[in-house]
């Protein structure tokens, strides 16, 4: 494995077009993180990887292994491991060789590849599986051979572009938990990309937060889950209440309704300016003097999600453990530290 302290991306660029699919990425990435690239659909996430990965040209700016330039190097130089979405297996080749591929053709020697081979079999519990053809295993089996093809070459820095996006909900819980056990194991950097919050949020030391090729936020996940720098970002994070309004001293008026909140300002926030005050469904509190009626209730197991209407139409989204049903009537309560306030025409 080479090994390295950081891996550097210095204002990496890529163009399409004349389209910036990802404009000026700057991040270092230490040995051992768990880096999550995040965002919505067409924010740049693959064009990162594959830049990072060497599949991609970049359009302007670098990237670095500690002192070393990488972006100049062809993929194979690089020792990185790549899993995508699709698994991209040999079809006609056994769950066995389909591993052992990358050590052929580094010229590992052949006891040793066996070795290697065997040990990367096991790490991702298909030794019963080996003799088999890709085409006789399940997704999620299809996706571990993936894994273990990736890491049976010590690769410096493993990236995965959205590997459990084709598997069902029980699978992706099970192969996520999965993927940190050996990252931990294997001591891997690793760069994984998803357009799944909650994914990011359990697997990453950080999160990179994308949208139209530019980076939103770098953070831990409870930075980003519990102080979202922009409305875009508390958006993506899940705070589904985004309620427009206009700063009012201390406090939010939300646009149309009498109703008025006091939140917690993100960013720089003038008096009179127009605002968006948000909160999350879980975070609103039932026990306020905002009344409301609920209007939709969907069952969640131990909780309701509701969508509840106050009297003057304000419509907001709220959970909870009692067993609501449609007519009854809350009182909401918005814990202002809870409540962010941000400027309504922050991009
Ligand atoms: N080969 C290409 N030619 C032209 N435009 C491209 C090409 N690849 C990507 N793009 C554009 O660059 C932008 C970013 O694409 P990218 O594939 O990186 O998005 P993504 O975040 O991975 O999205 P998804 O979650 O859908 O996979 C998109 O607007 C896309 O249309
Ligand atoms: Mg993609």
């Amino acid at each position: 494995m080479t090994r390295f302290e950081r891996l550097r991306l210095d204002g990496v660029t890529r163009r399409f077009g004349g389209v910036d699919a990802l404009a000026g990425l700057s991040l270092e990435i230490r040995r051992g993180e768990f880096i999550a690239l995040l965002g919505p659909s067409g924010c740049g996430k693959s064009t990162a990887l594959n830049c990072l990965a060497g599949l991609l040209p970049l359009s302007s700016g670098s990237i670095w292994r500690d002192d070393t330039r990488l972006d100049t190097l062809p993929p194979e130089k690089r020792g990185f491991g790549m899993v995508f979405q699709n698994y991209a297996l040999f079809p006609h080749m056994s769950v066995q060789k389909n591993v052992s591929f990358g050590l052929q053709m580094r010229g590992v020697p052949r006891a040793e590849a066996r070795r290697r081979t065997a040990d990367a079999i096991r790490l991702v519990h298909l030794e019963e599986h080996a003799r088999k053809l890709p085409g006789q295993l399940s997704g999620g089996q299809q996706q571990r051979v993936a894994i273990a093809r990736a890491v049976v070459v010590e690769p410096s820095l493993v990236l995965m572009d959205e590997p459990l996006s084709n598997l069902d909900a029980k699978l992706r819980l099970e192969m996520r938990t999965e993927i940190r056990r050996l990252h931990q194991a294997l001591g891997l950097t690793t760069v994984y990309v998803t357009h799944d919050q909650e994914e990011a949020l359990s697997l990453a030391d950080r999160l990179v937060v994308l949208r139209d090729g530019r980076v939103q936020q770098i953070g831990s996940p409870e930075e980003v889950h519990t102080r979202p720098v922009n409305r875009h970002v508390a958006d993506f994070m899940g705070y589904r209440n985004l309620l427009p309004g206009s700063a009012d001293g201390a406090y939010t008026k939300i646009n149309n309704t009498g109703v008025r909140v006091k939140g917690t300002p993100i960013g720089s926030v003038s008096d009179g300016s127009p605002v968006v005050a948000a909160i999350r469904p879980e975070d609103v509190s039932l026990t306020g003097d905002l009344e409301a009626t609920v209007e939709v209730a969907e069952y969640q197991g131990r909780e309701i999600a509701a969508e509840v209407r106050t009297d003057d139409g304000l419509v907001l989204h709220v959970r909870t453990g009692q067993r609501h049903a449609p007519g009854d009537k809350v009182r909401l309560g918005f814990p202002p530290d809870r409540l962010l306030i941000f400027p309504a025409d922050a991009s």
